[in-house]
């Protein structure tokens, strides 16, 4: 048995369905067949900031109900990247040190990170600065994290997303409307371009292929040419407007976040075809709910293996799914291999062999 840990786990960046499937995995390999300590650390790195840190000890009981739950127990935030967090008179600081101590305060030997690229270049940088034995495990609805198959939530953001075009299909043909779905994913179109194909969408805009309105517009045109007076349009959030433009809006708060294709979309289409056209921004539903079963089992694979690679002590790795196996690779390589959908993979020529406009 390895020497006794006392290990740190936390969720990082936005939320997703899966999480606590991980957090449940490591408990229960560290506890079982190393008989070591978790500590889940509260809100991402916020809770090492503190002083004294936020953290609470996990034991197998703590974690027994949570596999089928979304969201994270352990909080998470997408904010205040440590090393220019926003304070409260307007200013930037770096905190990074204030959370390596807080590593220190806890006694951790080591830190497992669950994040999506951003977050975990942000836990490298900090375990590079101050020595922090640092494993991560992808997580993002976007799958987008360099050298992994898969990321943890994403499978259940594809099947929700899959669900409301299947719901949209029937109101679509009931009424002869042109429906459009905008689907989360930030800079990449993984959500589309899968939902899209499991769910019949006849076009599917993803923001790694430019598209025309033209096209789009004639290949509604054709379908009615065929006798089909409806059509389903899949529209990922960062797809560039007509004007070359990521479509964005602001919140209460001052801030700028992805949306607005769809709409946008939805006024060229109508004005290019006459259609009656409808938006859904499917939004955080994509986040939330209960996790698919392939969510629940990759994300428990990640959380024993990421615990195997401690006892090794084998760090700076991230855990990846490739092959139906879970392997690890450089935590550094990871970062540095955004995963875009490939224009001229798999998923793009099964969308064209299946008459799909993909906007060219
Ligand atoms: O990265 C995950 C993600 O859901 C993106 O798909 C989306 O653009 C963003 O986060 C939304 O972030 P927020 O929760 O801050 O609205």
């Amino acid at each position: 048995m390895a020497d006794h840990k006392r290990i740190g786990i936390l969720t990082s960046g936005g939320d997703c369905a899966g999480l606590n499937a991980v957090i449940r995995a490591v408990v229960n390999r560290a506890v079982r067949a190393y008989g070591w300590e978790v500590l889940g650390i509260h809100q991402a790195t916020h809770g090492l900031m503190v002083d004294p840190p936020e953290a609470l000890p996990l034991s197998i009981r703590r974690v027994e109900s949570i596999l089928t739950h979304g969201g994270t127990m352990l909080g998470t935030t997408n904010k205040g990247n440590p090393f220019a967090f926003p304070m409260a008179d307007g200013s930037l600081r770096d905190r990074s040190e204030e959370i390596i101590a807080g590593y220190r305060k806890l006694g951790l030997d080591a830190m497992i990170g669950i994040g999506g690229d951003g977050s975990l270049a942000i836990l490298r940088k900090l375990a590079q600065q101050g020595g922090l034995n640092l494993v991560g495990i992808p997580k993002t609805i976007d799958n987008d994290v360099g050298l992994t198959e898969r990321a943890i939530g994403f499978d259940t953001a594809v099947n929700t997303a899959t669900e409301a075009l299947d719901r949209l299909h029937f109101t679509a043909a009931s009424h002869s409307r042109v429906m459009i779905l905008e689907v989360m994913g930030r800079d990449a179109g993984h959500i589309a371009i899968s939902a899209g194909i499991a769910g019949g969408a006849d076009i599917i805009l993803i923001p790694e292929i430019a598209y025309d309105i033209e096209r789009v517009c004639a290949k509604i045109h054709d379908r009615e040419e065929h006798g089909k007076n409806y059509s389903l349009v899949i529209v990922a959030e960062a797809v560039k407007s007509a004007g070359n433009q990521v479509m964005t809006q602001t919140d209460g708060l001052g801030e700028c976040r992805l949306g607005g294709i769809g709409q946008h979309l939805s006024e060229q289409i109508c004005k290019h075809t006459g259609a009656e056209t409808r938006v859904t921004v499917l939004g955080h539903v994509q986040r939330g709910g209960v996790p698919s079963p392939l969510d629940r089992l990759i994300g428990t694979a990640f959380g024993v293996a990421a615990v195997d690679l401690i006892a090794e002590e084998k760090y700076d790795q991230m855990v990846t799914w490739q092959q139906r196996e879970v392997r690890s690779v450089p935590l550094e390589d990871a970062i540095r291999h955004y995963a875009a959908v490939n224009p001229l993979g798999t998923l793009v020529k099964t969308a064209r062999g299946m008459g799909i406009c993909l906007g060219d």
